[in-house]
C-alpha cells in the first residue's frame, strides 16, 4: 500500500524485511495515523502479532515467517522462538503454516531470511491469483459486501477477499463495496481507507446494517476471507460473518469465502474444532463482556471458496482426494 510516514510517502508492505530487521505497518491507529513498527527480536515479533501491530492471517503467517529468520540469524534457541510465536494468536491457520514452512527450510539448511521472504513473497503471488479468480464472481455493476479487513495490509500485498474486488475495479468493470465497520476492533475503517486509497466506490456501514441493505436488494454477492478453514469446509472468519453468511441465505445472495491454500487445515476436521481466541473484555469497555474474535460459518452457507487455484465449491472440499484435501494436508 501507499502510506505517508512523517510526511513522507513510499510504498510498504504489511509486514516486510529492512536494514536487518523486521519492519511492519502498526495497524492499530490505522486509519487515523500511519505508522511503522521496527521489530528487531522474535519476542517483539510474537508481541506485534499478540498486540495486534499486525493482523489478517496472511500476514501473521509472514511476520511469524520473519520472527524465525530473526531468532536463526540471531542463533536464539529456535524451538523457544517457535513457542512464542505459535502461543501468539490461537485461530488464523496460516500462523502455523508459516512455522511449519520455517521448521522445513531450517532443518534443510535454507537462509532463514530468503525461506521468510520467499513466504512472503508467495503470499502475494497467492493473492494476485485470488483476485483473478473471484472476478467470476463479481460481474460488472456488482454491489459487494464484506467484512472485516482482508486487503492488502491484512495479506502481506494485495489482500484476499479485496483482490477481486481491486482487479475488477482496475479492469473498468463497475464495482461498489459495502464495508462492515466491524466491531469491536474496527478493521472494516482499515478496509475504507484501502478502498478510498484505489479510488474505488464504497460506504461503510454499521454491522447492524447489513441486513438492512440485503432486504433491500442493494447487495449482489457477499466476500469475505477466512482464518481457518477446516477439513469440512467450515469457516473460521471474523466475529459477525457467521450472521452475514445467515442473511446471504436468507437473501438468496451468493456468499463467497476468499483464502490461500495456507489458511485450509485438513488437521481440523469441523468448525467447532477450530480454536477460536476470546479477546480482553476491555476491548468493550471491560466488566463483564464476552469478546470473542471469530465466528464459525458452517460449509453449507458457502457458496465458493475462491483459491489461489480457482473457485472451490463445498462439494469439492468433502471429498477425500483431489487438490483440497492436497493442500490441506501439506504444511
Ligand atoms: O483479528 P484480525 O484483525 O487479525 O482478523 C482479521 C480477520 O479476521 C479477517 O477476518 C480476515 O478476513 C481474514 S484474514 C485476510
Amino acid at each position: 500500500v501507499r502510506i505517508v510516514v512523517n510526511g513522507h510517502p513510499r510504498e510498504a508492505r504489511a509486514v516486510q524485511w529492512e536494514d536487518d530487521a523486521v519492519l511492519a505497518v502498526d495497524q492499530r491507529m490505522l486509519p487515523d495515523r500511519v505508522a511503522l513498527a521496527r521489530l528487531e527480536t522474535v519476542d517483539a515479533v510474537a508481541d506485534a502479532i499478540r498486540t495486534m501491530i499486525v493482523r489478517g492471517a496472511p500476514t501473521i503467517g509472514a511476520t511469524a515467517a520473519y520472527g524465525m529468520a530473526l531468532a536463526a540469524i540471531a542463533g536464539e534457541d529456535l524451538a523457544a522462538s517457535r513457542a512464542k510465536l505459535a502461543a501468539s494468536r490461537p485461530t488464523a491457520r496460516d500462523l502455523f503454516a508459516a512455522l511449519a514452512h520455517m521448521d522445513l527450510a531450517l532443518a534443510h539448511g535454507r537462509d532463514p531470511l530468503a525461506a521468510a521472504s520467499g513466504y512472503a513473497d508467495d503470499v502475494v503471488a497467492r493473492c494476485v491469483a485470488i483476485g483473478e479468480h473471484g472476478l467470476d464472481a463479481i460481474p460488472d455493476g456488482a454491489r459487494v459486501l464484506t467484512h472485516c479487513h482482508a486487503g492488502a495490509l491484512a495479506a502481506v500485498d494485495v489482500g484476499t477477499a479485496l483482490a477481486p474486488i481491486r482487479l475488477a475495479h482496475a479492469s473498468g468493470r463497475h464495482v461498489f463495496a459495502w464495508v462492515d465497520e466491524t466491531r469491536p476492533r474496527l478493521q472494516g475503517r482499515i478496509t475504507a481507507w484501502e478502498l478510498a486509497g484505489e479510488g474505488i466506490p464504497h460506504a461503510l456501514i454499521a454491522d447492524n446494517a447489513a441486513g438492512h441493505f440485503m432486504a433491500r436488494g442493494e447487495v449482489d454477492v457477499v466476500i469475505v476471507g477466512a482464518d481457518r478453514i477446516a477439513a469440512n469446509g467450515d469457516v473460521a472468519n471474523k466475529i459477525g460473518t457467521y450472521t452475514k453468511a445467515v442473511l446471504a441465505q436468507r437473501h438468496g445472495i451468493p456468499f463467497y469465502v476468499a483464502a490461500p491454500r495456507t489458511t485450509f487445515d485438513a488437521a481440523t476436521r469441523t468448525g467447532a474444532d477450530i480454536p477460536i481466541e476470546e479477546r480482553d473484555a476491555g476491548e468493550l469497555g471491560g466488566g463483564t463482556a464476552r469478546n470473542p474474535a471469530f465466528d464459525v460459518t458452517p460449509a453449507g452457507l458457502v457458496t465458493g471458496y475462491v483459491t489461489e487455484a480457482g473457485i472451490l465449491r463445498p462439494e469439492d472440499l468433502k471429498r477425500s482426494t483431489g487438490l483440497a484435501a492436497a493442500w490441506t494436508r501439506e504444511p
